[in-house]
C-alpha cells in the first residue's frame, strides 16, 4: 500500500540513532549485564508531592476530558513560572499545556512552517529535530557552529533565504550543553527581525543551567518567539509527558487548533500534578542540578588519562560529548565495539549532525555505580585499542 509523503519524512535520518541503545534495553531487560550510558533520564524519582497529587486526583475521578488548551490553572501556572524565569510578561493566553517538549516542538513546526519552506537548526542537535520539523513539509537547514559547538552567526546569515521560516535551537543544547550567550542572541535575533522570522527556543534544559537561567529573546521579542518547556529534565519526569509552549496569542488559538485535532486535551490528573510541579520548581531544579554536578565532576574524573579519547565538558545539561576520532574509529564503530565487546551503550555522535562525527554522547545522570563502572569499561576498551 502507498504511504503519503509524510512516512519519508519522518524515517530515514536519525531513526536509526537509537538501535544499539534498544539493543541494550532488552539485553538489561533479560538480566544481562550492560551499562546504558546513552539515554537522558535520570535515575531520580518524580518529587513525591507531584505523585501524592496525581494519585489525589486520580482518586477524585479526575479522569475525564481536559481543555484542549490545557487547564486554566496549569497554563497559569506555566505563565507565572515562565514569565519569572525569562522576563516575558506571559498569561495564560499565551500559553498551550501538551505531552512533553517533543510535541510542543512538533505543534511548533506545523504552525510556522509548511511545504517550500525552510526551517534552520544549530548542528549539532538532538536526534528527533529534522524528522519533526520535516514533518511540517518544510525542509531542515543544519547551520555549522565552530569550536567546542558555538553557533557561527555568519553562517547562519548566509543559509537565510526567501523560504526561510523559522531558527529553532535548544538552549542548553543537547549534546553539546552549549547555552547562548547574550550576543549571539542578539545577533540571532537581528536576523530574525531583518528577514521576519520566527525563533523557537526550546528550553527543555534550562532548569538545568546555573541558577536555572538561561539568556533568551522572549521578553525582548515575544511577538516570534516560542518557547518550549517541560518537566522532563527539571524534575525528572519524563515518562509523565508533561509540557508546554509559550508564544504569542494567535501561536496559542492555532496550537489549541491543533491540538484538538491530534490529541484533543491531555490527562487532567497529570496537569493537576503539573501545578503542584511548578509550585516545587526551585527546589526541584535545584536537586538535578546538584545532581548533575556531581556525576558530571565524576565522569571527567572516570575518563581522565584513558588515552585516544577527549572529553569536553558541557556548560549545562546531562550529557558530555567524548571525541573519539584519535582511536582510529568513527563515532559508530567506537558505539558498536564498546557494546559489543564492554556491554556499555553510549550514542554516536553522527545522530546529531555533522559536527560531531567522530564523537560518541555519553549520559552522565545514571546511577554512580554504573557510571563508575562504565568509566572501567571504557579504559579497558580504549586499552585495547
Ligand atoms: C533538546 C531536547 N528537546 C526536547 C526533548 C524532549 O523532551 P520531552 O520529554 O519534554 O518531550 C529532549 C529529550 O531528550 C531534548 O533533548
Amino acid at each position: 500500500m502507498k504511504f503519503s509523503p509524510l512516512v519519508q519524512r519522518i524515517t530515514g535520518e536519525g531513526a536509526d540513532a537509537w538501535l544499539t541503545h534498544y539493543e541494550a534495553s532488552a539485553a538489561r531487560d533479560r538480566g544481562e549485564d550492560v551499562i546504558i550510558l546513552s539515554v537522558g533520564d535520570p535515575d531520580l524519582d518524580t518529587p513525591p508531592a507531584v505523585v501524592e497529587k496525581a494519585i489525589e486526583r486520580l482518586r477524585a475521578g479526575d479522569t475525564h476530558y481536559s481543555p484542549a488548551a490545557g487547564r486554566r490553572s496549569v497554563r497559569q501556572a506555566i505563565a507565572a513560572y515562565h514569565s519569572q524565569r525569562t522576563g516575558q510578561n506571559a498569561t495564560t493566553d499565551n500559553v498551550v499545556y501538551l505531552s512533553g517538549a517533543q510535541n510542543a516542538l512538533f505543534v511548533a513546526s506545523l504552525l510556522v512552517a509548511g511545504s517550500g519552506d525552510e526551517i534552520i537548526s544549530f548542528d549539532p542537535m538532538y536526534p528527533t529535530y529534522p524528522a519533526t520539523l520535516q514533518a511540517s513539509g518544510a525542509s531542515m537547514i543544519r547551520a555549522p557552529t565552530r569550536g567546542n559547538f558555538r553557533p557561527d552567526i555568519a553562517a547562519l546569515g548566509s543559509l537565510i533565504t526567501a523560504r526561510t521560516r523559522a531558527i529553532v535551537w535548544a538552549t542548553p543544547n543537547n549534546p553539546s550543553g552549549v547555552i547562548l550567550h547574550e550576543e549571539e542572541l542578539a545577533a540571532i535575533g537581528s536576523l530574525a527581525e531583518k528577514h521576519d522570522l520566527w525563533l523557537i527556543s526550546d528550553e527543555v534544559y534550562a532548569g538545568l543551567a546555573p541558577g536555572g537561567h538561561v539568556p533568551g529573546l522572549a521578553a525582548r521579542m515575544p511577538e516570534r518567539v516560542i518557547t518550549l518547556g517541560s518537566l522532563s529534565k527539571s524534575h525528572a519526569m519524563t515518562g509523565w509527558r508533561s509540557g508546554w509552549l509559550v508564544g504569542p496569542r494567535d501561536v496559542a488559538n492555532h496550537a489549541e487548533s491543533l491540538v484538538m485535532c491530534m490529541l484533543f486535551g491531555a490527562p487532567g490528573f497529570v496537569q493537576e500534578a503539573a501545578v503542584t510541579a511548578l509550585a516545587i520548581a526551585p527546589e526541584a531544579e535545584r536537586r538535578i542540578r546538584d545532581y548533575c554536578d556531581l556525576r558530571r565532576a565524576r565522569l571527567v574524573a572516570g575518563l581522565e588519562d584513558i588515552p585516544k579519547i577527549r572529553a569536553v565538558v558541557p556548560e549545562a545539561g546531562m550529557f558530555m560529548l567524548v571525541d573519539v576520532r584519535e582511536s582510529g574509529l568513527s563515532g559508530y564503530g567506537f558505539m558498536r565495539a564498546l557494546y559489543e565487546s564492554e556491554h556499555v551503550s553510549v550514542l554516536d555522535g553522527a545522530a546529531f549532525g555533522l559536527e560531531t562525527a567522530g564523537f560518541v554522547r555519553i549520559c552522565f545522570a545514571t546511577d554512580e555505580v554504573s557510571l563508575d563502572s562504565g568509566c572501567e569499561r571504557i579504559r579497558r576498551f580504549c586499552a585495547r585499542l
